[in-house]
């Protein structure tokens, strides 16, 4: 009983004083201002139930953000679906490809609403070396050839370049990624694959 009761009242003390450092940067100004009507409207119940809530969802809340723009793409059945919007992001950083895969097919969805010529986005992938020169021999073929030079053999799949609203796909021979080499994804728009781009892996 002792014990119990010592722990709740630690426990009580913990979430007092954590209520307590919370509370008085808004509370003070308050209190200063006008203390009779503002303190009865705050009691301590509710400010205490209010804050663990509060402090919980914070940490939820960032952990989730970060976990964003770092997200594997999700796989099933040899095939995934992501995302481009209009600020120029892919959902995802990583496509890992299960090595038992023969065929893996990848779906591009533009959430946005922009249109193609002036957020235009495609999912091209190559070995991380080709990338660069790719992107700008894409650029030259222009947006008529939806950035990719035609018949470009270091590409090894791309999609059609859709506007907002707009889905496409891709099919291609897992064989063609090899072991030791780092593959890349990413849109060839003229100036995107800065920041539209991650990784393809074999798993
Ligand atoms: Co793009």
């Amino acid at each position: 009983m002792n014990i119990k009761l010592t722990l709740l009242t630690a426990a009580c003390a913990l979430a007092l004083s954590a209520c307590g450092d919370n509370s008085p940067p808004p509370a003070a100004p308050d209190a200063a201002v006008a203390p009779p009507t503002a303190q009865p409207a705050a009691p301590a119940d509710t400010s205490a139930a209010q804050t663990p809530a509060a402090a919980d969802a914070t940490p939820a809340a960032a952990s989730r953000a970060p976990a964003a723009g770092s997200t594997a793409a999700v796989v099933n059945d040899c095939a995934t679906e992501i995302e481009g919007n209009d600020a120029m992001q892919f959902n995802v950083k990583s496509i890992a490809i299960p090595a038992s895969c023969t065929d893996f097919k990848i779906t591009l969805k533009h959430v946005g609403k922009m249109p193609v010529a002036a957020m235009g986005h495609n999912v091209v992938i190559t070995t991380a070396g080709d990338m660069q020169a790719v992107v700008a021999d894409g650029m030259a073929a222009g947006i008529d050839a939806d950035y990719v030079k035609p018949g470009d053999d270091r590409i090894i799949a791309h999609t059609a370049l859709i506007g907002g609203g707009e889905t496409t796909s891709t099919s291609f021979s897992v064989s063609k990624i090899q072991a030791g080499t780092e593959y890349k994804f990413f849109c060839s728009f003229p100036g995107h694959a800065a920041l539209m781009v991650g990784t393809v892996t074999v798993e």
